[in-house]
């Protein structure tokens, strides 16, 4: 998998050398087009034994009692989701363009999260503020709500079950600057510049890719994201997507 790193002196590379950027442009295609072959090639047998096993519990429940049971189900869940956000990551670079009203699509991804810690009956304390006035926008929406979702979801991991967390999205200018900011456990600073790393997880079921899922969408809409702190210690990851 590619590091941030490898990715920045590739852009280095094809700025500086038009040899260099048509070689690595190929040498990129044939990647992303590998990882999806092989994302598709495990996708299909995988889906197999995911059915298997869920017939399997169907028709014989008591197999709900073996010790490895309920290992082998959660193993096999990790594994499609891990597939998903390798797919995710894969794709994060293509953009599917419209127009549309950013504030609206902030506004909805604010909505359907509130709803969807109501519905768990949780603690946590959300609240937004979008401020009005943002103009339209020519972007990805459904990449960009994935982007949203994933700093929301990290800051939900991070206040475990209790704690404050506040969306905040204005324009400044010609950006538009969305801001993410939570309350929880806070990022070590000997962490800081790898939690866009693809793979990089503090989680037992994490797979490492949420934040640099974001970091390719938000990139490849000439943004920028990054992770910092508040003078009240709170958490923010800030997006800032030019208009
Ligand atoms: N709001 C946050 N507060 C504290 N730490 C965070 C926050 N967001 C991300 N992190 C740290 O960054 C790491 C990487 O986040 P990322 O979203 O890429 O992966 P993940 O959440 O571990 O797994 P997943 O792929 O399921 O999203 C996390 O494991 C966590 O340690
Ligand atoms: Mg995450």
């Amino acid at each position: 998998m590619l590091r941030n790193i490898d990715i920045n002196q590739m852009n280095r590379l094809m700025e500086e050398n038009e040899d260099a950027k048509q070689i690595i442009t190929q040498l990129l295609k044939n990647y992303h087009s590998s990882v999806s072959m092989i994302a598709h090639e495990i996708r299909n047998p995988l889906t197999l034994v995911s059915s298997s096993l869920q017939v399997i519990e169907v028709q014989h429940p008591e197999v709900k009692e073996f010790s490895s049971w309920k290992q082998t189900t959660d193993d096999v869940r990790f594994m499609c989701g891990l597939l998903n956000d390798l797919t995710d990551y894969n794709n994060g670079h293509s953009l599917h363009y419209s127009v549309f009203q950013i504030e609206r699509l902030i506004r909805n991804v604010a909505v359907s999260f509130a709803l969807s810690l109501d519905a768990e009956e949780s603690e946590i304390e959300f609240s937004s503020q979008i401020i009005p006035g943002m103009g339209d926008f020519t972007g990805d929406k459904i990449k960009l709500e994935q982007v949203i979702l994933n700093l929301l979801r990290n800051a939900k991991e991070a206040v475990t079950g209790q704690g404050t967390i506040f969306l905040r999205a204005e324009r400044v200018d010609d950006n538009i600057v969305i801001e993410c900011i939570d309350n929880g456990c806070g990022i070590p600073e000997d962490i800081a510049d790898q939690i866009f790393e693809p793979f990089f997880s503090r989680k037992e079921n994490g797979t490492g890719l949420g934040l640099s899922v974001a970091k390719q969408i938000v990139t490849a809409h000439s943004g920028t994201i990054s992770a910092g702190c508040s003078d009240d210690g709170k958490t923010v990851f800030t997006v800032t997507l030019p208009v």
